[in-house]
């Protein structure tokens, strides 16, 4: 970080599901820092398996000297997990966190700290010395009583879980990808908040973002971030590109969406992602759906419905807040086919959707019929704006 701002979190390669959900192939990290000034900063603890790593690191970071404060921006158990054993090996320290975060200290660890702490709002300044705090309120970003940290005159601002991502910090890899698939895994449903709180965020000068997961953020890269979160928290898409999701039980209904892939690829579609969703991420699917402009439903009817995992994707892309979108249907029945209706039920009360082309109608098998269908769809959803 800088000679006054040190890094102090720790990597989780032991973790198999994040958040009980969520593969973390790469692990996760929990981060901290701690800010050396007048007086001294620790921000945010870790998850209570790595209580005395992150001490350790704590205790080296400060080189000596007293922790004077703990900052609390976020009270999910990833970062608050180790508060109370802080509190006991720095007995001196005060406790900074919003009025929701104490009842919730109660509540895990039986101790609310009243006679060390302070409670902060959006707006309150914490001088340490050269270095003044700002705290914003970040509600439901994407816990209550969550606040973010901005760090004067260094223009860091220390942002609780926005601009996460998962993957430990010793794992190579590329920003974007994880951090949307946490961000639509975990902050989506919450985009007026997460807008809101970028407004007040970027009425400062923001020149690194130290978040609770993921890399700092510098430079371009912070620029970077922001312009996303702006795009993901709108709901906007990234790409032009088309999202074809299957659940496929025998394999007919995915031959028809591998047809409508290459049919799309012919007509000049910017981008054909096939996904399959019985055997893929689901993370990773739903922040396909939100990436794309346009998604393709293709479902077997089963039980008079569609099958279970496009039910499960569905519900998991309209708890999320989908809008804004061209959607095609795909529907796959023996006998008495339902998906496709049973699709157009569930995105019933999604904003601003736009059913494009014929429901593609396979019975059992592709047929020419078929075959001429997924032509029409395709012909329809890479046709300037063509929509119903
Ligand atoms: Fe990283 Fe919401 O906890």
């Amino acid at each position: 970080m800088n000679q006054d701002i040190l890094y102090a979190g720790v990597n989780d390669h032991a973790l198999d599901l994040f958040e009980g959900q969520f593969a973390v192939p790469g692990g996760m990290a929990y981060n901290s820092y701690v800010i050396l000034d007048e007086q001294t900063a620790v921000m945010d603890s870790v998850d209570h398996r790595f209580a005395d790593a992150w001490l350790n690191r704590v205790r080296s970071a400060l080189g000596g000297r007293p922790a004077d404060y703990l900052i609390v921006q976020h009270m999910e158990p990833d970062h608050s997990g180790s508060i109370a054993a802080f509190m006991q090996a720095y007995p001196q320290a005060v406790v900074v966190a919003s009025a929701k975060a104490f009842p919730m200290m109660q509540a895990f660890f039986g101790e609310d700290y009243a006679a060390r702490r302070r409670i902060v709002r959006g707006g309150d300044t914490l001088r340490l010395g050269r270095r003044t705090l700002t705290f914003l309120d970040a509600p439901m970003v994407h816990w209550p009583e969550v606040i973010l940290t901005h760090a004067a005159p260094d223009g860091v601002l220390f942002s609780a879980d926005a601009f996460g991502k998962f993957g430990a910090l010793d794992v190579q890899e590329p920003w974007t990808d994880e951090a949307r698939r946490y961000y639509f895994g975990i902050v989506a449903k919450y985009g007026v908040q997460v807008q809101a709180l970028l407004r007040r965020a970027e009425a400062l000068p923001i020149r690194t973002i130290c978040p609770l997961h993921g890399p700092v953020l510098r430079g371009e890269e912070a620029g970077s971030a922001l312009r996303l979160y702006r795009l993901w928290s709108a709901y906007e898409p990234e790409s032009e590109g088309v999202v074809i999701a299957c659940a496929s039980i025998y394999g007919h209904t995915m031959d028809a969406a591998q047809l409508l892939a290459r049919r799309l690829r012919e007509c000049g579609a910017a981008e054909v992602t096939l996904l399959d969703l019985a055997r893929c991420d689901m993370a990773q699917a739903v922040a396909e759906a939100f990436r794309c402009r346009t998604i393709v439903l293709a479902s077997s009817t089963y039980n008079g419905d569609m099958f279970p995992c496009m039910k499960a994707y569905l519900h998991q892309l309209t708890e999320r807040g989908l809008r804004g979108r061209t959607i095609g249907l795909m529907e796959n029945g023996a006998w008495a086919p339902m998906a496709a209706k049973a699709m157009r039920a569930m995105l019933e009360n999604a904003r601003d959707l736009a059913f494009a082309g014929p429901t593609v109608k396979l019975a059992c098998a592709l047929s020419d019929a078929g075959r001429a269908q997924i032509d029409a769809l395709a012909g329809a959803l890479t046709a300037p704006q063509a929509a119903e």
